[in-house]
């Protein structure tokens, strides 16, 4: 079924059409101006230009059309000639009614569904997951769910970072520590041991500590590059003893997006693309657009009305070694080659968005993208109370369990202060805390337009109050508390009925979940969904204290009032769960 504005969209475009101008102009959008109406178009402005009349003169014949159609209560103009809109109350309530029917809440599934691959998340092998990585793992989720509830086939890839000079780093690191290893035993071809020589634990501190030496000694910088060459060029000691940083590394990522809720349908990374690389160079250098500078192997990007300077993507450093923009444009081959998707969209830091202009240019220069369209969807830094990029007090990265888990700790704390989930059994008391601290921290991050930097305050993130997301778990958890008790009194919803004054303002919000879904779509934000998310909720809350549902005795304005509340419900849990939010059963 189609969105409420859509609708009206339609009927007002009709009305223009029968003025003989287009029916886009009928283009009808929530008032800026709630006081005045519900509803308003302002397609007769931009009328005036095509039929050179006043745009008052447009917007009363398009008026008068609309006000014998029955549908609005009231129909007015506005300054110079905006259209103000405010429906009947019969219409509002039928519409609501049929969206309640409705399995998808009134959002259209496409018509054609796209194919859409969602790169996000990219961790790095043997380095923990930072902030960053945090930031990138909850907006790409909540964009994978969006696409999927549009209907498309969303593909999620976690693009791991697992191949180029740390690997060699690490493994040069390993071997001047213990070169007795097997697998530095020049002569050999294996077999080699099935269990690492080392954990995760080894491999978090030995990465810093080979990037030092290569910083300060050039000698260990050779001995890392020639280990990375001789990596790529499958040297089967190395390439052994890599397969087990990658086993130890993606256990441990895996537990963390575990814990995070979020699941890729690829688990693919850099390396995975190294085969591809010497046919793509061909094609690139056959097509001339590699060209050698200065020994290293690059394709110009740079375009003559550029604001700033676009240098060109390496390919490959006049050692040979392969570049992570290397890797990016092979990932577009493999991709293009499974999937041909329409859309690939790459959910990373702000503060790489050159380095995927560079590759996005060389994909389409070359031709290596086939009909699918790219997108950087950046992003801001998280930062610590103190404004910079957040660190633990210690001043090293945060790991991502223990921000999880001091996540968890402070939603018992706050569930204790406002007695909630109090008398629980503790297995699902540590269940509900789980949810809020996830909940919490989810929506800190997706209620900010994505582009921003925003202070990461657990505090306040915590709070059943205000724009957080323990408040809207809360918030729905009420309702299927209400929906329980008045079910235990024999009362169950029924038939939605227009609207009185206490539950006209709600039904409005909730016919704006189909518009907040397109414009969260559009701007690739899912900030739209927390906002809707978030004036839903305290619409709900405005209509439940002025209302007494369980003692009302019209059993019909009863069971509409429940019908209502459970379309809340569906609602907000629908939003929550394109946020990647779970709500409890109670608390
Ligand atoms: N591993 C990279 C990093 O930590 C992020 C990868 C993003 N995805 C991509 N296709 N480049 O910065």
């Amino acid at each position: 079924m189609p969105s409420l504005t859509r609708v009206l969209g339609e009927a007002v475009g009709q009305a223009f059409a029968a003025e003989g101008l287009p029916a886009e102009l009928g283009r009808t959008q929530v008032s800026d101006r709630p006081d005045l109406s519900q509803f308003q178009c302002n397609g007769a402005l931009a009328a005036a230009k095509l039929a050179r009349k006043p745009p008052r003169a447009i917007a009363e014949s398009v008026a008068g059309a609309l006000r014998a159609s029955g549908t609005f209560a009231d129909v007015s103009i506005a300054g110079p000639g905006f259209i103000n809109l405010t429906l009947t109350d019969a219409a509002l309530g039928s519409h609501i009614a049929a969206t309640a029917d409705d399995d998808r809440l009134g959002v259209p599934a496409r018509a054609e569904p796209l194919t859409v691959i969602l790169d996000f998340g990219g961790p790095n092998v043997a380095k923990p997951m930072h902030v960053g990585h945090l930031r990138a793992s909850i907006i790409g989720d909540s964009l994978q769910r969006l696409f999927r509830f549009l209907g498309d086939r969303a593909i999620s890839d976690v693009h791991l970072g697992d191949w180029g000079l740390p690997m060699g780093m690490l493994i040069s690191e390993i071997r001047h520590r213990r070169p007795d290893l097997p697998y530095f035993d020049e002569g050999s071809s294996g077999p080699y041991p099935d269990t690492s020589p080392v954990t995760l634990e080894d491999l978090e501190q030995l990465y810093p500590v080979a990037a030092a030496a290569c910083r300060e000694d050039p000698e260990r910088l050779k001995e890392a590059r020639a280990a990375t060459a001789a990596l790529q060029a499958h040297r089967p000691g190395y390439r052994a003893l890599w397969r087990h940083f990658i086993d130890v590394s993606t256990a441990a990522l895996n537990r963390d997006f575990g814990t995070l809720g979020v699941r890729f349908d690829l688990f693919k990374g850099e390396a995975d693309v190294n085969d591809l690389i010497p046919p793509m160079i061909g094609h690139l250098t056959a097509v001339a657009l590699a060209q050698r500078d200065q020994g290293a192997l690059v394709v110009p990007v740079g375009e003559a009305d550029d604001k700033h300077e676009v240098p060109p993507l390496i390919l490959e450093k006049s050692d040979g070694a392969v570049m992570y923009g290397t890797t990016d444009l092979a990932t577009i081959v493999d991709r293009v080659q499974s999937f041909d998707p329409d859309l690939m969209l790459y959910v990373v830091d702000q503060r790489q968005h050159l380095h995927f202009e560079q590759v996005f240019r060389a994909a389409r220069k070359a031709g290596l993208a086939g009909k699918a369209e790219m997108e950087h969807i950046g992003f801001g830094t998280m930062n610590g109370l103190d404004g910079r990029p957040f660190k633990t007090r210690a001043g090293g990265v945060m790991k991502l369990q223990d921000l999880i888990g001091a996540a968890a700790e402070q939603a018992e704390a706050r569930l204790t202060e406002a007695g909630l989930a109090a008398d629980y059994p503790p297995e699902e008391r540590a269940e509900v805390a789980r949810m809020v601290g996830l909940a919490a921290v989810k929506f800190a991050d997706l209620s900010n337009w994505r582009m921003s930097n925003y202070i990461f305050d657990l505090d306040r993130f915590m709070r059943f109050e205000g724009r957080t997301g323990p408040y809207l778990q809360y918030a729905a958890v009420r309702i299927k508390s209400l929906l329980r008790k008045a079910s235990d009194q024999g009362a169950e919803p029924g038939e939605i009925l227009p609207p009185t004054d206490v539950e006209r303002h709600l039904m409005l919000e909730l016919s704006r979940f189909p518009d907040a879904v397109a414009s969260a779509e559009a701007k690739r934000a899912p900030s739209e969904l927390a906002d809707f998310a978030y004036s839903a909720a305290q619409a709900f809350s405005r209509f439940y204290a002025s209302c007494h549902i369980l003692s009302e005795a019209d059993r019909a304005v009863q069971a509409s009032q429940l019908a209502l509340s459970a379309l809340t419900l569906r609602t907000l849990e629908r939003t929550l769960d394109l946020l990647g939010i779970e709500v409890p059963e109670r608390m």
